[in-house]
């Protein structure tokens, strides 16, 4: 066991202690070596000085490989300077795992093959804040729900009826009939909300995605609360209320881990802000541009960023091939180039992002401009309407026909369903569904024969509506967009430790 983590450092100052953990660094110098020791808690740099360890553990330092794991033993000394604060000054150092020819090296490899090694890739400093940020994002929602009084359950993940559209079922044999994964537990969730008032689910869901999209996983984890006597407006101040909760969480628990991954947190602090609430009809007029955000127009906006992206992909160009030109220089100095050298880098990298924009913007123009009223809002769209955003938005009262069949029909308007859906700002787009729910069995029944479901299936579902139904709602937040949105990832991928979707089953 350790006993000693490289995150409490500071209460054994000037004290002796073992730390036990991978090398994710070493480098050497003339009688010195540094180690940098990674233990799960933090980073730490172990200085082994050849004059303290003497010839024989000196050697053994010397020996160590990236991601060896060790044992070291030393002296805690204060050192602002290093990561954590701290640094170990070494008495003895014990390879525990040899570790040859690590596959992850310090240049810059490319995202597939860094998911090819994921196994590994989730040591490196950026997944760790991820994944760490993940985790607390996890126990801020138990802890929001628990706190209001909501009770737990595990809806089942083998299931005889779709949810959520018979598109993207994985279908599977049970015992000789077919049976899908489960694409939500909201069913379930509603004949336990009779049965206990409020309820959340938090599981595993399946959905056959068969395209590559930044926002989509074969399988990824949804929490599904469902209360009884909840309006959908009862049910948006909720959702307002939880995620303002979990995302404040994150803030106060993951400082550093939001500053590792360089999140900029001023967006994040604005979700004490109300959330606006769009009407789907208001939401299109501002897709369509004809309705502006805070004296933003979405299409201008977009067609101005355009421009200026034009315009700066020819500085950034006309730059580097200048940098290019300019190391070739004969005589020039070995500093100068590599500085020079590490400009040229990072422009080539700002000209991806650039090349990308060029690419996209003109797609999400494109959609915006042709947008079909009582269309479902697609990708592109949720793009350009949460750009002109910093807080999520809601936006309710759908055209029926692109929604759940589950969902109550506007009574003030039956073109109408009750649905709402969340969206992240920054252009991250639907991080949650929900709504209140159809209670009038004949209602639901038309709508189950609409949408082609076998309805002995949905025999049971329908007896919450002949055994004292209420009135009720709830919603779906899809656990990894959440964290795609919170860590500003640049697809979903990298927020889940072992992503599943159309292309990827290993690792
Ligand atoms: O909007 P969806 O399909 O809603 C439901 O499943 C409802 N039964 C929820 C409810 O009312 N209880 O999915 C809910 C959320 C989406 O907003 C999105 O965040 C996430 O689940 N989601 C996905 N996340 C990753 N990959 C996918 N393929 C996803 N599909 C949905
Ligand atoms: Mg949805």
């Amino acid at each position: 066991m350790q006993k000693y983590l490289i995150n409490n450092l500071g209460d054994y100052e000037g004290q002796e202690v073992t730390l036990m953990g991978w090398a994710s660094n070493k480098r050497e110098s003339k009688g010195l070596v540094f180690v940098i020791l990674r233990d799960g808690t933090g980073w730490c740099q172990c200085v082994v000085s050849l004059e303290q360890v003497g010839e024989e553990l000196f050697e053994e330092a010397r020996k160590v490989t990236l991601e060896s794991s060790l044992q070291i033993t030393g002296k805690v000394l204060k050192d602002d300077r290093q990561m954590g604060g701290f640094e170990l000054q070494a008495s003895s150092i014990k390879l525990i795992g040899e570790s040859n020819d690590y596959p992850i090296a310090k240049k810059e490899h490319g995202v597939d093959f860094l998911m090819d090694k994921r196994h590994l890739w989730l040591r490196s400093q950026r997944q760790w804040a991820i994944m760490r940020i993940r985790n607390r994002i996890i126990f801020a929602i138990h802890e929001f729900f628990q706190k209001e009084g909501f009770v737990q359950m595990d809806a089942p993940l083998f299931t005889g009826n779709a949810c959520e559209g018979t598109s993207n079922l994985f279908e599977t044999d049970f015992y000789g009939d077919p049976a899908y994964l489960s694409q939500s537990g909201q069913l379930y969730g509603e004949a336990m909300a009779f049965s206990m008032g409020k309820i959340y689910t938090f599981g595993p869901t399946f959905r056959a995605e068969k395209s590559k999209t930044r926002r989509h996983l074969s399988e990824f984890w949804m929490i599904e609360p469902e209360m009884a006597f909840y309006d959908i407006f009862e049910n948006m101040d909720l959702i307002e209320n939880f995620l303002r909760s979990v995302v404040s969480s994150v803030l106060a628990g993951c400082e550093k881990e939001l500053t590792l991954i360089g999140r900029d947190t001023e967006i994040l602090k604005n979700i004490v802000k109300p959330f606006p609430r769009l009407t789907y009809d208001e939401a299109v007029r501002i897709i369509k541009g004809e309705q502006d955000v805070n004296g933003k127009n979405a299409i201008t906006s977009l067609e101005d960023e355009l421009s200026s992206v034009k315009t700066r992909m020819s500085l950034v160009q006309t730059e580097i091939v200048e940098r290019e030109e300019k190391i070739k220089t004969p005589g020039m100095k070995k500093g100068e180039i590599g500085f020079n050298q590490a400009q040229i880098d990072k422009l080539k990298q700002e000209l991806g992002d650039l090349e990308e924009n060029e690419r996209n913007i003109p797609q999400w123009l494109n959609s915006a401009r042709n947008f079909t009223y009582g269309n479902d809002l697609g990708g592109s769209d949720e793009t350009v309407i949460t750009r002109l955003f910093d807080v999520p938005i809601m936006v309710y009262n759908w055209p029926h026909e692109v929604k759940a069949f589950y969902l109550k029909r506007d009574p003030d308007n039956s073109k109408f369903a009750r649905g709402v859906d969340v969206l992240a700002p920054e252009g991250y787009g639907e991080i949650v569904g929900g709504g209140e729910r159809e209670t009038d069995e004949k209602l639901l029944i038309e709508k189950i024969n609409e949408h082609q479901l076998p309805m002995e299936a949905f025999e049971w579902y329908l007896d919450l509506r002949r055994y004292g139904t209420v009135p009720h709602a709830g919603f779906g937040l899809g656990l990894e967009r959440l964290v795609t949105w919170v860590c500003k990832l640049p697809h979903v991928r990298e927020s889940i430790p072992f992503p599943r979707m159309y292309g990827r089953l290993l690792p």
